[in-house]
């Protein structure tokens, strides 16, 4: 629907477009300083008068402004308003520049769940591995290849997966995949063909996991959750459990002990399968690992793990370790087209077996307590009425806000020019839990030289 504004002097048509208005306004805006229909340096309308003229709430239109703060289009400054980048991206029909643009949309602070510092990725070793790899493979390796992926690879995984993380794995069980999401994606495919029609999700996670299931055709039912973390008694009318039991995402707890023997009594008593997602299990701080669920009956538990988190998501490598029952229908869904290529599972392989993979693990496991160490000592001095939870693994925290801060702590730390989400992105929207007010920090993603300054660009943020 087409609407206008005219505050402040600027009078600009926007269409919001697509499902959620958030969404639509936020494109429409982009669009508009992307065009250059919004000139660099405009002051933008006040969210409230903003949202006054558009007939939307005021949340939407600070949460929409807040987005584009933090991917560069627009700027926010205390006491001169939300104003166009004055160096946005450029407009795509420029003629193209001799030196490459700044990147678009990146924000000065990046606290975004989800990465690990990409600069400390072991290129050196990693190099190593794929000449060693790549001087010992076989002409044949080269080829198009089980569809489960290489064996050295799946060899490789089961001892290393059994070792560290606990995990039932034999490499014939093994399915090599592009990150966990391409994994989830297979096992969609898999329980949807089984006539499975719809799947427990926990009450806080990413909605991209949820969009897979969805796309697959399977309805997500949020798991009720207490103050114990997840509640695993009773996942009515699913046939299918989706679960962080080491690490919850976000909210950081482990699964508790009975939690874990429940969900595994539910799946077989009634068939289910539960899918483990053990996206962070190398990273874990205070104590030994929790280790896999899978280890307590890998005849109902699908582990999946992905490097994305250890190494890099742009590696797009991942795995499934399968009970015996659904390896043949996995690999045929995932089919001989949709794989991973050969040489990077040979690096990751030869990676892994040399011990790298452990020195890189070690090595990353102490730079990020250090972070997490850190971020915990300026928050008792710095900011005394916010809480850290969930802190004992993985690369992120959850900052519990005085109720009802969230969005404008968001919008501070935009201010700082921070990309940092609130808790309830992650909110399943049929949840019946109360929404907790709270940030997500991914401690892990800036690179060393930048994580003084983010962390003190988050401190100026919070209240
Ligand atoms: C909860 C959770 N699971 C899994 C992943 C990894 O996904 P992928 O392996 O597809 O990159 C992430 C990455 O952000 C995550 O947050």
């Amino acid at each position: 629907m087409a609407r206008s504004w005219a505050t402040l002097g600027v009078d600009l048509h926007l269409e919001p477009t697509g499902s959620g208005v958030r969404k639509g306004l936020t494109d429409a805006l982009r669009e508009a300083v992307r065009s250059g229909r919004l000139a660099p340096g405009t002051r933008l309308p006040s969210s409230r008068s903003l949202a006054a003229d558009l007939g939307i709430a005021r949340n939407t239109v600070a949460d929409a402004y807040a987005d584009l703060v933090a991917e560069g289009w627009l700027t926010a400054r205390q006491g001169s308003g939300t104003r166009v980048a004055e160096r946005t991206p450029p407009a795509p029909r420029t003629a193209p520049a001799a030196t490459p643009a700044r990147e678009p949309g990146r924000p000065a602070h990046d606290l975004m769940p989800g990465t690990p510092d990409l600069a400390s990725f072991p290129r050196a070793e990693w190099l190593k591995a794929a000449r060693r790899a790549l001087t010992a493979a076989p002409h044949h390796a080269l080829g198009y290849g089980d569809p489960r992926g290489r064996a050295e690879l799946r060899t490789a995984l089961a001892e290393y997966l059994s070792r560290a993380r606990g995990v039932r794995a034999d490499p014939e069980r093994i399915i090599v995949c592009a990150g966990f999401s391409h994994g989830l994606k297979v096992l969609g495919a898999v329980l949807g063909a089984r006539g499975v029609r719809s799947v427990a999700v926990e009450s806080y996670g990413l909605d991209t996991h949820r969009m897979l299931l969805t796309g697959a055709g399977l309805a997500t039912l949020p798991l009720p959750l207490d103050e114990q973390g997840t509640r695993t008694d009773e996942p009515t009318g699913a046939g299918a459990v989706l679960l962080t039991p080491a690490h919850q995402f976000p909210l950081g707890l482990p699964l508790h002990p009975d939690r874990r023997a429940a969900v595994v009594d539910w799946a077989r008593r009634t068939g289910g399968l539960v899918l483990e997602d053990d996206y962070d299990g190398e990273f874990r701080y205070d104590r030994q690992p929790v280790g896999a669920l899978q280890g307590l009956d890998p005849d109902h538990v699908v582990y999946l793990g992905t490097a994305s988190k250890s190494l890099a998501p742009g590696l797009r490598l991942g795995w499934m370790v399968l009970p015996p029952g659904l390896v043949a229908e996995a690999a045929a869904a995932k089919g001989r087209a949709d794989t991973c290529g050969a040489l990077d599972q040979l690096t990751l392989a030869e990676f892994i077996t040399s011990g790298a993979y452990d020195r890189h693990v070690r090595a990353a496991r102490l730079r990020y307590r250090r972070r997490r160490d850190a971020l915990v000592r300026a928050l008792a001095s710095r900011a005394p009425e916010v809480r850290v939870t969930g802190i004992a693994a993985g690369l992120h925290a959850v900052l519990r806000l005085p109720p009802g801060t969230e969005q404008a702590v968001v919008q501070a730390a935009a201010w700082q020019g921070l990309a940092v989400p609130g808790l309830s992105r992650f909110r399943h929207p049929d949840a019946a839990v109360e929404p907790l007010d709270a940030l997500v920090v991914g401690y892990g993603t800036p690179p060393e030289h930048a994580w003084a300054g983010a962390l003190e660009a988050l401190c100026r943020a919070l209240p």
